[in-house]
């Protein structure tokens, strides 16, 4: 590839759920187009008005916003023909993201950068065994949830090109996140790593016996002045996930202790998967209405949800499924990542 360009054209985003219309709405905040691509006719239109909406909380910005079009995968190729960036956000599944990489490889033109936002695989994981027509184009551009924590990783892999990374740092900050370069293949980003090791010294504290899963959020949220502690948090993401990702690290390096993973699938063995299915570390079955109602009210004061575009939403929620009601509200609280 010759010398790197200001980038000219638009960034396009495939997939429009949860990551993907958020991206949307960071990528678009320059006043550049943005083409979200996605399966669903659905979510595009949904996408469409989160975005809006986005814009229209927004107090601080300036400048225009930048167009946003939508397409099916069925028309990839022409809606790649402009575009200087391409975002993979379809689900966490390899294979489908390993399809999906090649075909924007073989569909963009050869100036198009590639990055994917999964996370669980590093882009050297996505590649492996792939004889792709320009490898050093393609990286990992991973970020997180809710929508206000602007940290996004950047990893390349060894055949990057050191100039694309830097320019999509460069670009990261111009659009409004905190980018972090990844500066090794790492198996888990610098956040998740950390954050691995919190839960799984957690875990083992509790298998040891040492400590409630009450003292130890307790303790972490006394020292370190968190809202959630590790249990708490890891009851939010679900202990079923949260399992998975300590298999990945285990199947990925050596040295992971076995005891957090016995202790998590004897959790799980017993019926407890965390919020969502109302048992975890703690029980969310036993929360009642009225404490709902004051994490309700809690949540408006700190403008996490909007009463009049909310209410109905918490009732409708509530009656249906009171964990998730929680799920819910604790999601717009605080980062939940894996
Ligand atoms: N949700 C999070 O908080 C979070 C945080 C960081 C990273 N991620 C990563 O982002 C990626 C997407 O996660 P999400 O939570 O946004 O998923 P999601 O399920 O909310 O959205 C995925 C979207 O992709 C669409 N899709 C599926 N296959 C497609 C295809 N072949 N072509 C076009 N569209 C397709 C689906 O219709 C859906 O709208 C995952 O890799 C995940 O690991 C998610």
């Amino acid at each position: 590839m010759e010398g790197v360009q200001k980038p000219q054209g638009s960034v396009v985003i495939i997939g429009a759920g949860t990551q993907g219309r958020r991206l949307a709405h960071m990528w678009s905040s320059g006043g550049g187009t943005v083409c979200l691509v996605d399966l669903q006719e659905q979510q595009l239109q949904d996408a469409l008005k989160y975005v809006e909406q986005l814009r229209a909380d927004a107090t601080d910005h300036e400048g225009d916003w930048g167009k946003i079009e939508t397409s099916q995968p069925s028309s990839l190729q022409s809606t790649l023909k402009d575009a200087w960036l391409v975002v993979e956000c379809v689900p966490e599944n390899l294979n489908l993201k390993r399809k999906l990489i090649i075909q924007l490889d073989e569909l963009a033109p050869e100036g198009t950068i590639i990055a994917s936002n999964s996370s669980s695989y590093g882009i050297f994981e996505i590649i492996e065994g792939m004889s792709l027509k320009n490898n050093k184009r393609v990286m990992s551009a991973h970020c997180y949830w809710p929508p206000e924590t602007s940290a996004i990783e950047i990893m390349g892999h060894k055949d990057s090109d050191p100039r694309l990374i830097d320019l999509v740092l460069e670009q990261c900050k111009k659009h409004g996140f905190s980018p972090f370069h990844v500066k090794k293949d790492s198996i888990g980003y610098i956040y998740n790593r950390i954050w691995a090791a919190i839960k799984r010294e957690t875990l083992l504290t509790l298998s040891e016996g040492v400590a409630t899963p009450k003292e130890i959020d307790a303790i972490f949220k006394d020292v370190l002045k968190t809202p959630k502690g590790p249990c708490e948090q890891m009851d939010v993401v679900g202990l079923d996930v949260v399992l998975d990702i300590e298999n990945h690290y285990a199947e990925s390096r050596s040295g992971i202790p076995t005891e957090p993973r016995d202790y998590l699938r004897e959790m799980i063995q017993g019926g407890n998967l965390g919020v969502k299915n109302g048992r975890g570390f703690y029980d969310y079955e036993e929360q009642n209405i009225i404490g709902l109602v004051v994490e309700f009210v809690v949540a408006i004061d700190e403008a996490r949800v909007r009463f009049t575009d909310d209410a109905h939403l918490f009732l409708v929620f509530y009656m249906w499924n009171p964990p998730r009601t929680h799920r819910w509200l604790g999601s717009r609280k605080q980062s939940v990542d894996y």
